[in-house]
């Protein structure tokens, strides 16, 4: 296998979990016989204070061309007062857009040893195996109008989408729940908002099309308790761009750590893949940041855009071995004991691929 990813570092502390996640491709390729060609291009924070733009041609150019995209994370308090379309975080909602990346993937599971590493009783967390399906170029992320009056005292949003923008995003959910546990949730505020009745009538009139599919239907605020109280009992969660930011951030924190989260950005040719977790700006160099949400999302990466799911699930055997060995970052240590660095980590994992 011959592949070009790109590489999309970005901010605080994404430089270094892309080292690791490439640390981990380069151990696929020695132990399966895989040449990667990487090339790292600006996005963020990085590009802005190189380019002055958050997403430049070159970047979004380089993307289209590749195979796959890896980013790290993108966002920088240095930033925070710029104008919208000069922040670190529109060049990923520009990229996701360009790209047509509708379906965001974000599996969410116990890794083994970690029950007890997380805010739940260890028998509550127990199974917890779900994804979140989040629909990703819609919603009030990208709606118009938008924006801030000009005497500053009033602004707004709009939340618009079409029967083709959820039927897409709810097939993706419908196809994922029927290869898993045959069950789907889909989230929504249909006792408040119209978008959401639309949304609750259309998914459940492609239901019809997937008997062998169990749907229910859960408000928000009722889904982001349930994940909180009985995480096991979800198999696929459906929902829209902002609940799906929000309540991927809760799963994350469920399951022990924000860090332990990779995603998967699909819909059109290339899919971009990268942790959930954010820029973290102040363990940024530190080489304390949790690289698994990095390295389970270069495992997305082979096994969608390359049909590598051998490579995959060595990648997740790996850091299931380094776990049971006993390594922890310090975001998932436990108190009194010595956490490993992101790049002690990092060498438990490559080692142990490559002793496989
Ligand atoms: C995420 C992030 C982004 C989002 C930000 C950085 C724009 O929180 O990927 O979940 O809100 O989508
Ligand atoms: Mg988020």
């Amino acid at each position: 296998m011959n592949g070009h990813i790109v590489l999309l570092p970005g901010d605080g502390i994404g430089p270094e979990v892309t080292t690791a996640a490439c640390a981990v491709l380069h151990a696929v390729e020695a132990r399966f016989g895989h040449t990667f060609h990487t090339a790292p291009h600006l996005i963020g924070g990085a590009a802005l204070r190189a380019t002055q733009v958050p997403l430049p041609d070159e970047t979004l150019q380089a993307a289209t061309a590749a195979d796959a995209v890896f980013l790290g994370a993108v966002g920088d308090p240095a930033f925070d007062q710029a104008p919208p379309g000069k922040r670190p975080e529109s060049a990923l909602l520009a990229i996701r857009k360009a790209l047509g990346l509708y379906a965001n993937l974000r599996p969410a599971r116990v890794w083994s040893g970690l029950e007890a590493s997380g805010p739940l009783k260890p028998s509550v967390l127990a199974g917890t195996d779900l994804m979140v399906v989040r629909e990703l170029t819609g919603g009030l992320y990208y709606g118009e109008p938008r924006g801030l009056a000009a005497d500053g005292q009033s602004a707004h949003n709009t939340l618009r989408y079409s029967v083709d923008e959820i039927t897409r995003i709810a097939r993706v959910a419908f196809d994922l729940a029927r290869r898993r546990r045959g069950r789907l949730v889909s989230v929504d505020k249909a006792n408040v908002l119209e978008v959401s009745q639309l949304w609750r009538r259309t998914v459940q009139q492609l239901a019809t099309e997937y008997p062998e599919v169990v749907l229910t239907h859960e408000y928000v605020d009722s889904a982001a308790m349930k994940l909180a109280l009985a995480p096991s009992t979800i198999d696929v969660l459906l929902t829209e761009n902002l609940f799906g930011d929000i309540l991927s951030d809760e799963a994350g924190a469920v399951c022990g750590s924000l860090g332990l989260l990779p995603s998967a950005s699909l819909g059109a040719k290339v899919g971009l893949f990268e942790p959930v977790h954010g820029s973290a700006p102040t363990i940024a160099g530190r080489d304390i940041a949790n690289p698994i949400g990095a390295m389970a999302s270069m495992a997305m990466l082979l096994e969608h855009s390359f049909g590598l799911a051998s490579e995959a699930a060595a990648i997740t055997q790996a850091i299931d071995d380094t776990l049971s060995a006993g390594l922890r970052t310090a975001d998932i240590a436990d108190p009194g004991t010595t956490p490993a660095a992101t790049s002690q980590f990092t060498a438990a994992v490559t080692a142990a691929l490559s002793r496989a």
